[in-house]
């Protein structure tokens, strides 16, 4: 960094300071609780024409920084984007979420291409240079990928289901070539997550949706090896790299996952136990989280007292305020508006 640079906060706590104002953004905080955002959905047409459009990628990427003031931006994309660049077919349904064609069978799994063409990512590069030149240098631009566990969920079932059981299914039944899936995504993710690097993000998140239905065992072999995996590639190119983890879940396996994956912070759901994550997590790596997206949605005196309770928990050690996962569609904008008020007005 150079002198001239202006401090960013998110990334100071990330090396190690707490802030008195804890640093504050939104998973998902480009999205259709946005007026703004649900007009240039309809101006793209598809989803993935949204994420492949660099003009309206940055723009909904800026969207709510403009109105909100987050302290980090996060790249307009999907994490679905590698099954795609894998020459998977990945389509997004209104209403229903992602389909993407079902890759449930060793056969099946044999034909998978070990290598993505990054340049059908090229404009999510591009759109992130674009963010970059355009963003105030105080904030932090957030690069990501899904990992390898939860991407392989959605290309299994080929689409969202309760408790992804075709993946934990395959992963008994087939672990040789489930294992092929993993490690074809953690290879690729390594490329995708050095190239989002590269094209200007100051730090980088791996959402691990998914990780809190796996056994002990299996969430050791297929959420925490190939995360470290991934993050240590990444590490060998660009030794400092800044990495979130968000193993959605996890509970009482954070601490192991933070051990074992070395990343700089992790994201935790709303459902964490307080001191634990204090005690045994915090006192490693920084904390960012965890507000229940339900209680955004419900506002009033429940939401005021809700912020407090994140604050007091986590705000005396690193932390950055965050959702315990992603907003809700549905979510009054003045709710959002009074959360980002009563976090701004805190000194801890
Ligand atoms: O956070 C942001 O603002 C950046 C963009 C972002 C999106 N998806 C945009 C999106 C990020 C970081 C994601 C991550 C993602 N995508 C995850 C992990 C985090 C999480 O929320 O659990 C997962 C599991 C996906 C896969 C995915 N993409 C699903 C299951 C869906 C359908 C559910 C839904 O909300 O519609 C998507 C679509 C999607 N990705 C939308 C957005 C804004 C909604 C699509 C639309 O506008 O029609």
């Amino acid at each position: 960094m150079t002198q001239s640079t202006p401090r960013k906060p998110f990334l100071d706590v990330l090396a190690g300071q707490r802030q008195a104002v804890p640093p504050l953004w939104m998973m998902r905080q480009a999205g259709r609780y946005l007026p703004e955002y649900r007009e240039v959905r309809t101006q793209a047409g598809g989803f993935l024409d949204l994420c492949f459009n660099p003009d309206f990628a940055t723009e909904v990427t800026l969207q709510p920084i403009r109105r909100f003031g987050f302290d980090a931006a996060i790249i307009f994309s999907d994490i679905l984007v590698i099954p795609y660049a894998l020459g998977r077919s990945v389509r997004f349904e209104v209403g229903e979420g992602p389909r993407l064609d079902p890759l449930d069978t060793p056969e099946k799994v044999a034909t998978l291409s070990p290598e993505a063409d990054f340049t059908k990512l090229e404009p999510v590069f591009e759109a992130l240079r674009r963010v970059r030149a355009q963003l105030d240098p105080k904030i932090t631009l957030i690069g990501f990928c899904g990992a390898p566990w939860t991407v392989a969920t959605y290309m299994v079932a080929g689409k969202g289901t309760p408790d992804q059981a075709p993946a934990r299914m395959m992963a008994y039944r087939h672990p040789e070539a489930f294992a092929k899936i993993i490690d074809t995504i953690v290879e690729n993710s390594i490329t995708y997550l050095l190239s989002q690097l590269n094209a200007g993000a100051d730090v980088l998140q791996i959402f691990d949706t998914w990780a809190g239905i796996l056994p002990a065992a299996e969430f050791q072999r297929w959420s925490v090896e190939p995360t470290k995996r991934i993050i240590a590639g990444v590490r060998a190119k660009v030794p400092n790299a800044k990495i979130i983890g968000f193993p959605r879940g996890a509970g009482a396996l954070l601490p192991s996952y933070v051990g074992a994956t070395g990343v700089d912070a992790v994201s935790i759901d709303w459902a964490a136990e307080p001191s634990f994550v204090r005690e045994r997590v915090q006192s490693h790596v920084a904390v960012q989280g965890n507000l229940d997206p339900l209680v955004l949605i419900a506002g009033g005196a429940a939401l005021d007292r809700a912020v407090d309770d994140v604050l007091a928990n986590y705000a005396s050690g690193r932390f950055i305020f965050n959702l315990g996962h992603g907003i809700q569609p549905e979510t009054p904008i003045a709710h959002v508006e009074q959360m980002v008020k009563r976090v701004r007005d805190f000194r801890g």
